[in-house]
């Protein structure tokens, strides 16, 4: 036969196989890596992907999360190769704006143990992406995210919702990608409940870790009454005694990942772990570091609206006016040519405050001025407050969370400060460098993977140990860096034109899930 005829048949065969099974088929058509195939003979089914999650940007956000989500399957669903899908539970404090353009499309009763509880499902497209919300009013009718006593119950509520929501909106996934531990139970749903279903048989599961510090840990006595699970399964959740959720999603995923390659090592290690590092070892050959971007649209200083003035790279004068602007209204002096130092971030002892706390007052001897803004522990925020009482003129704190000053404060400021103990990744780096203020960081998680040392040609400064005059050294560095002009210049540009874009991160999460598909 020739070529062509060849080339024929098998288009006619895979046309009369397509004809016969349903749209929603699992892999009729395996999708080669874009390299390894000529497009020609490339025949593709959309892969679909369902990422399941307690929170995404816009809609509702209290973190990284959140954007990561709203950003990921963006970039994501750039890709033509991919359908993809995100659940997350109607908030009460998703706001109207939003809530206006959301379909009603139906509603069904949840089995969770012994309760069947109302579900109705909301919809919404929004860049080639569909999000679902599963509306409750009993579980999310109440201000914020989380802290509830009932938060397991109310998530695992979600998780059941997700799995049952999939018969109805006949939408299986090939990919049921589950974040943090509020998404655990809909991995071990799946795995122990539904996959023994024809439809969910060949869903294959990934479990994205963004902290390992929030485990969904519960008394073993509600696993079944709670959360529906047979004691057949304790297996697979119980950990030191109690029901561990996140730990039950990394045993019975296909796969684990976490947001930076630095941060997938770290977590074998005690020291980082929370208690979870010898899972984290057992389950080591599934696990993989995929570092975070930023959305550059969403954080573009040339088009900023929050700033006082745009600039670009190549147009870096106006970031003087940001600058200036800034100082007059945290009222601090304004000068052009004293470096601002900023901290934007949750006031925690795992964000460094404990070295900052240390060495603040050598920074302050000289012509500095330090700016943070956060809200937190008391005692950061009472410590913070007194700071700039007692350094009026070169100190100023905000303690509160706002995202218009918070972009005014990354145009505004020349270095940026996040000395983390453990960061799994962490986005105010890399939103500042994108905004030319330049990081310096300790050399943990996603901020080791983002931000190089200036010595080595890199983009920013960074120390290796938990330690404060480590940080003080390179502080100081930097302060002498910024003195000279033209170097400093250089450096910010550089910083600004480091790629952080989802782009490549994206590449990364489409190579794991066509590998888990193979
Ligand atoms: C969590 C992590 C943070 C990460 C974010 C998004 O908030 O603490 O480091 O950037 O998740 O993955």
């Amino acid at each position: 036969m020739s070529t062509t005829k060849k080339r024929t048949k098998e288009l006619e065969t895979i046309a009369e196989q397509e004809a016969k099974a349903p749209v929603e088929a699992v892999g009729t058509a395996e999708v080669p890596a874009a390299d390894e195939t000529p497009a020609e003979l490339t025949v593709e089914v959309k892969k679909k992907i369902l990422f399941v999650a307690s929170e995404a940007a816009p809609f509702i956000a209290t973190g990284g999360l959140a954007e990561v989500i709203g950003s990921l399957s963006k970039a994501l669903a750039k890709n033509d190769r991919f359908d993809v899908r995100v659940i997350i539970p109607l908030y009460q404090d998703i706001k109207k704006e939003f809530r206006k353009d959301f379909k009603f499309i139906g509603n069904i009763f949840v089995p969770l143990s012994w309760r069947n509880q109302y579900c109705g499902i909301f919809e919404y497209s929004v860049d080639n992406v569909t999000y679902y919300f599963v509306d409750n009013e009993y579980y999310f009718k109440r201000p914020g995210c989380y802290g509830y006593y009932d938060d397991g119950e109310r998530f695992a509520f979600f998780c059941r919702s997700v799995m049952e929501i999939l018969g109805f909106i006949n939408f299986y996934p090939d990919v049921l990608h589950c974040h943090d531990w509020q998404a655990a139970l809909a991995a071990l749903y799946l795995k122990t409940i539904y996959c023994f279903r024809p439809e969910y048989q060949f869903i294959r599961a990934v479990f994205t870790i963004h902290n390992i510090e929030y485990q969904g840990k519960y008394s073993l006595d509600i696993l079944e009454d709670l959360f529906g699970i047979s004691y057949r399964f304790q297996y697979l959740v119980e950990y030191d005694r109690c029901i561990n959720l996140m730990k039950g999603a990394i045993e019975c995923c296909e796969r684990f990942s976490t947001v930076s390659p630095t941060y997938a090592g770290e977590i074998k290690d005690p020291y980082y772990a929370h208690g979870l590092d010898q899972i984290v070892r057992r389950n080591e050959f599934k696990l993989c570091g995929i570092l975070n971007g930023i959305d550059p649209d969403y954080y573009d200083p040339a088009t900023d609206k929050s700033l006082f003035a745009n600039y670009s790279a190549d147009d870096l004068a106006p970031k003087a006016a940001c600058k200036e602007e800034l100082q007059r209204m945290l009222n601090l002096p304004v000068k052009a040519d004293t470096p601002i130092i900023a901290m934007i971030t949750r006031l925690v002892s795992h964000k460094g405050l404990d070295l900052v706390k240390e060495v603040i007052e050598q920074v302050l001897r000289q012509d500095v001025q330090f700016v943070i803004l956060g809200t937190g522990d008391a005692s950061y925020e009472a410590y913070f407050s007194e700071l700039a009482r007692r350094y009026q003129g070169k100190v100023a704190t905000v303690i509160t969370f706002n995202s218009d000053l918070s972009r005014k404060i990354y145009s505004g400021a020349d270095l940026f400060l996040m000395p983390s103990k453990s960061e799994p990744c962490g986005l105010s780096q890399m939103i500042a460098s994108r905004y030319g203020t330049v990081a310096i960081v300790r050399e943990t998680g996603g901020l080791r993977d983002s931000i190089t040392p200036y010595g080595a040609g890199g983009n920013g400064f960074t120390f290796h140990d938990y330690n404060a005059h480590d940080m003080l050294y390179v502080i100081n560095e930097a302060l002498g860096v910024y003195r000279k002009k033209d170097e400093w210049q250089a450096l910010v540009k550089k910083a600004m034109r480091t790629d952080f874009s989802w782009a490549t991160s994206a590449k990364y999460y489409e190579g794991l899930y066509l590998g888990m598909l193979k």
